[in-house]
């Protein structure tokens, strides 16, 4: 039994802790805004203003050792993914892929993604239920981005498998297990022979683009990207974006059934769909937890977060903060939301933030147009577990 009075303690990896971590990441901003973990040997900051302070400050708050807690180095690292650099190496590689991703060719997609969701929602008008995620909210993202990749369609269900392989960690187990190089190597095989068959072939979706583009180098010189660089660009899209978004409609599922009063305001005006997106974000936040290292001493709460400290940035307590929310807690669907951390915030913010709200807008004017009620079972349902997202893998809805 936990005593209130003892200090709280938050431990990442922990299931129990993740199936709700609310009520402890509350007693984190009220009791310990800076938080040590010192087993574990990190810190964290889960008030709103500090999450997005540190976001704004990547002189100080580093993503070059990675922001992935366990995969975190003690130099920082060369990654060929933006996500895991600083500037300026970040901005060149973001200013690179953002040509590639632009909002013409994000908002081309919506025909598609509707088509998507509505091949898969069709059907189970017929039915009485089905599992969201496991039948709908999975599998649309996989589709979306190998669309925007130029996938071939018949793969794509292949590598969704991959990619939740990829992500899923047992009790105890860490990333790099021998379970986790071979799906990888299956995975990276499968893009390597894609990358060259785009070199021969080219087309005009996003891999053929980015094939083109060129990078500007520190001397001002330009060149091309190589395929190790091809090949992160693929693996951070498809590791950013379709667990995220698999993840947002499991939340967006469950927090409307527990909310129905506001599903139902969705029903009656779905141009209130885009704020209800943007507040089932706050609410549960997919992607939880950013790290960071610390570059230089930072005072903050009366503490010191010394240098080269390992800093968790607890996104999703960020959106529960009643010091920038009323009523956290509660959702509302209509509420006048002006910044939220969900998808980031500064350098690093969500390179597929526009990808993400159309999909996320989509699916959910189709779901609503179909099924205005459901309810979950929610003895069935599952959660994943990963350090990455958080939410879950099961929903099974009956209507
Ligand atoms: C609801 C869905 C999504 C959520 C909640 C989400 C969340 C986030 C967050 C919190 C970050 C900041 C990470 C940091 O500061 O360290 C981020 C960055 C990023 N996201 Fe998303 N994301 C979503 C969907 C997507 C999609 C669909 C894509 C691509 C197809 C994507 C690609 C990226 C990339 C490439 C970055 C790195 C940007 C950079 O470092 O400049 N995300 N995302």
């Amino acid at each position: 039994m936990s005593d209130s009075r003892a200090r709280p303690y938050y431990d990442p990896y922990d299931y129990a802790i993740d199936a709700n971590p609310h009520p402890i990441w509350k007693r984190l901003r009220d009791e310990a805004p800076l938080y040590h973990n010192e087993k574990l040997n990190f810190y964290a900051l889960s008030r709103f203003d500090d999450v997005m302070a540190a976001c704004l400050d990547t002189e100080r708050f580093s993503s070059a050792y990675g922001t992935v807690l366990e995969l975190m180095t003690d130099e920082p690292g060369e990654s060929p993914m933006m996500i895991w650099r600083d500037p300026p190496e970040h901005t060149r590689l973001r200013k690179l892929v953002s040509r590639a991703f632009s909002p013409r060719r994000i908002g081309e997609l919506e025909p598609q993604i509707r088509k998507i969701c509505r091949s898969y929602l069709d059907p189970m008008q017929a039915s009485d239920g089905f599992d969201y995620i496991e039948e709908f909210g999975a599998k649309l993202p996989v589709m979306v981005i190998s669309s925007l990749l130029g996938v071939p369609e018949e793969d794509h269900d292949q590598i969704r498998v991959w990619t939740d392989q990829l992500l899923h960690r047992e009790p105890g187990e860490l990333h790099g297990s021998r379970r986790h190089e071979e799906i990888s190597q299956e995975l990276w095989g499968y893009f390597a022979r894609y990358v060259a068959d785009r070199r021969l072939h080219p087309t005009d979706d996003m891999m053929s683009t980015l094939i083109d583009s060129e990078i500007e180098m520190p001397d001002g010189s330009m060149r091309k990207l190589d395929d190790t660089e091809l090949l992160s660009f693929i693996g951070l899209l498809s590791g950013a974006g379709n667990e995220t978004v698999a993840r947002f409609l499991g939340w967006a599922a469950t927090a409307l059934a527990q909310f129905p009063d506001e599903r139902a305001k969705l029903v009656a005006e779905p141009e209130g769909i885009p704020n209800g997106v943007e507040e089932i974000l706050r609410y549960e936040a997919p992607s939880p937890v950013q790290a960071r290292r610390m570059t230089r001493d930072v005072e903050i709460h009366g503490q010191t977060l010394p240098e080269g400290a390992r800093l968790l940035l607890l996104t999703a307590s960020a959106g529960r903060d009643h010091r920038e929310y009323p009523e956290p807690d509660r959702l509302d669907v209509a509420r006048k939301i002006d910044r939220h951390v969900s998808l980031g915030y500064g350098l690093h913010f969500c390179l597929g933030a526009s990808l993400a709200r159309l999909e996320a807008r989509v699916a959910l004017e189709e779901t609503l147009a179909r099924f205005p009620e459901w309810e979950v079972d929610w003895e069935a349902t599952e959660m994943v577990h990963t350090s990455t997202v958080r939410g879950y893998a099961k929903v099974p809805i009956r209507f």
